[in-house]
């Protein structure tokens, strides 16, 4: 799948970038606080306004502190997806539930620096791990292929049948690095300059889907 993000869409059009997406399968949407990551974006009534604007499924990645209290939020208003990041959570699997109970897929998601291994047992509890591929924070930045052994170690332990997830990667998705996501295990793919720099959105999101088949199928 292909999820682009609309930290790299124009903010005063938001309706008309989701519709220059079409063809994805999620929508991205960065959610930021100022607290846990240095930036600020935007919050749930941007993202129920969005949910009415566009029938593509919303992807909620929430870099906020207390996503205990927040992220059910997000599932209600009618997010698909809602990804808290561990290093905030204080009850991560009960945040999971809450979620999942509001009926929305559940996220996990890791900072660079942040190993799965102390994770693994409470991602039964989740529908998918987001894997950062750069630090939280702000789009365009370099993608990290240091990080890819977390995504090979996700993918082993769902081919194991230990865990049932989405693996997602999110920073610095590109045509030069989508290929080395997809062989490493990652079956969904934010990408959000590659996305919306481009002349044609659309036509990113295709070529992007094609050279991650290509590289799973490889
Ligand atoms: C960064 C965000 C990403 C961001 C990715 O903290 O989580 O979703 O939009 O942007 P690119 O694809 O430009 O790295
Ligand atoms: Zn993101």
């Amino acid at each position: 799948m292909i999820a682009p993000s609309i930290l790299s869409a124009d903010f005063a059009r938001l309706g008309a970038e989701a519709d220059a997406v079409e063809g994805a399968d999620w929508l991205h949407v960065d959610v930021m606080d100022n607290h846990f990551v240095p930036n600020l974006t935007l919050g749930l009534p941007v993202v129920k306004s969005l949910r009415a604007a566009t029938g593509i499924p919303l992807d909620c990645h929430l870099m906020i502190d207390d996503p205990d209290r927040w992220a059910p939020g997000y599932a209600e208003a009618g997010a698909a997806n809602v990804t808290f990041h561990i290093e905030a959570a204080a009850d991560a699997v009960q945040t999971a539930r809450a979620i999942r109970a509001a009926g929305a897929l559940a996220g996990l998601s890791v900072k660079p620096g942040t190993p799965i291994e102390p994770y693994l047992e409470i991602l039964t509890e989740f529908d998918t791990l987001l894997v950062m591929t750069v630090e939280p924070g702000f789009g365009g930045q370099a993608f990290m292929a240091e990080v890819l052994p977390k995504v090979r170690r996700a993918r082993e332990e769902i081919r194991a049948g230990h865990l049932r997830l989405f693996v997602e990667v999110d920073g610095g998705i590109a045509d030069d690095t989508i290929a080395a996501a997809a062989e490493a295990g990652a079956d969904v793919f934010v990408a959000g300059s590659a996305v919306y720099g481009a002349d044609d959105p659309a036509k990113a999101v295709e070529a992007l889907r094609a050279l991650a088949r290509d590289a799973m199928n490889d």
